[in-house]
């Protein structure tokens, strides 16, 4: 049997330890051959493959990014795309794609593999908002460089007496703000999910710099205002409709400073979350729903996502990755708001 593989979406720390283990064990425990697929779905909609076998997956546990790189192709917006897909798996002679990707590329595997594609479905996202899984690979990492972006700005912001904004990513929800706010003591968090006043932000604010402290805001980038309390900038759209984010911190920022006469910086994390080595963590979870996803593979069952769940990675169907988002629940964020001012 010949496997494809293919990474899409936003890279994520981690991937590559997914690939290896993928191919390691599909070639020397169930006998497969494998292709890659370059650049997420563009790689089977254009035909654009490259060799993947165990030489070519040596050395990359530890490496950042996709050795398979990616994009936000969507092939059900081009004209005539499923058919090419059909096409070029057929060209190439593969019999079964391994999907590794967010909410847009395993929503594209799950609808292919309502057509009759057969596909396997490998969760990722630095977000850790998929359905279905408890976590993702990506996010530990992401967790961590924020954690230390916050550590190193407490000291900077103390020393300067300012108010410091760290805008994380997360488009959608919370988590990694949530998490890392809490894991680098932030004095106040916004989350997508809990829409924020930002007269209550400044209170937070006037309060800690009257204890002589300087406050750290950790906003994520897809965190809302209140309606009719401050307006917001709007971006570009991609292929799967999302907008392009990245602009809250400088705006509460701004509106801090404004606001109450305190210095106010912003400092936006970006994709620094998403580069460079994954942690331990995320290498032991890529590299066991790599060993499983292939597992799947071997057992020929389609449509299907690996997950984990408490310790033990299962089998649930794609479909479940993709229905509904994993956001922060409510009684969570506010377990947070003891340390908030
Ligand atoms: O979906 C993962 C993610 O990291 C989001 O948190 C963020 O909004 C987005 O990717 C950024 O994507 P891009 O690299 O395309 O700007």
């Amino acid at each position: 049997m010949r496997v494809g593989v293919l990474t899409g979406g936003g890279d994520c720390p981690g991937l590559n330890a997914v690939i290896r283990a993928v191919v390691r064990k599909g070639v020397t425990q169930h006998g497969l051959d494998f292709v890659g697929f370059r650049n997420g779905w563009r790689g089977p909609l254009e035909g654009e493959t490259v060799p993947l076998d165990v030489p070519a997956v040596r050395g990359i546990l530890p490496r950042g990014g996709t050795i398979l790189g990616s994009s936000r192709t969507n092939p059900f917006t081009i004209e005539g795309g499923v058919e090419r897909i059909r096409e070029n798996l057929a060209k190439f002679e593969v019999d079964v794609l391994i999907a590794i990707g967010g909410e847009d590329t395993l929503g594209v595997a799950t609808k292919l593999g309502e057509l009759g594609v057969q596909v396997v479905g490998v969760p990722k996202t630095i977000d850790n908002d998929l359905n279905a899984t408890d976590y993702t690979f990506g996010f530990d990492t992401a967790v961590n460089i924020a954690t230390e972006a916050i550590d190193r700005l407490h000291t900077t912001a103390e020393s300067h007496h300012r108010a410091v904004v760290v805008e994380v990513m997360g488009r959608h929800t919370g988590w990694i703000a949530l998490h890392s706010g809490l894991a680098g003591g932030a004095n106040v968090i916004l989350i997508p999910e809990v829409p924020f006043d930002v007269e209550q932000v400044c209170d937070w604010i006037r309060s800690r710099f009257r204890t002589n402290y300087s406050p750290i805001v950790v906003v994520a980038e897809g965190a809302v205002p209140a309606a009719g309390t401050m307006a917001l900038a709007s971006g570009e759209v991609d292929a799967f409709g999302h907008v392009r984010l990245g602009g809250i911190g400088n705006q509460l920022a701004g509106e801090i400073e404004t606001r109450t006469g305190e210095e106010a910086r912003a400092v936006v994390l970006g994709h620094i979350q998403r580069g460079g080595t994954p942690t331990a963590f995320d290498r032991w979870l890529a590299t066991r729903f790599g060993l499983h996803a292939i597992d799947a593979v071997a057992d020929q069952a389609w449509g299907v996502m690996v997950a984990l769940r408490g310790t033990e990675i299962v089998r649930v169907p794609l479909a479940d990755a993709t229905t509904t988002l994993k956001t922060v629940p409510l009684e969570k964020y506010e377990e947070a708001k003891v340390f908030f001012g």
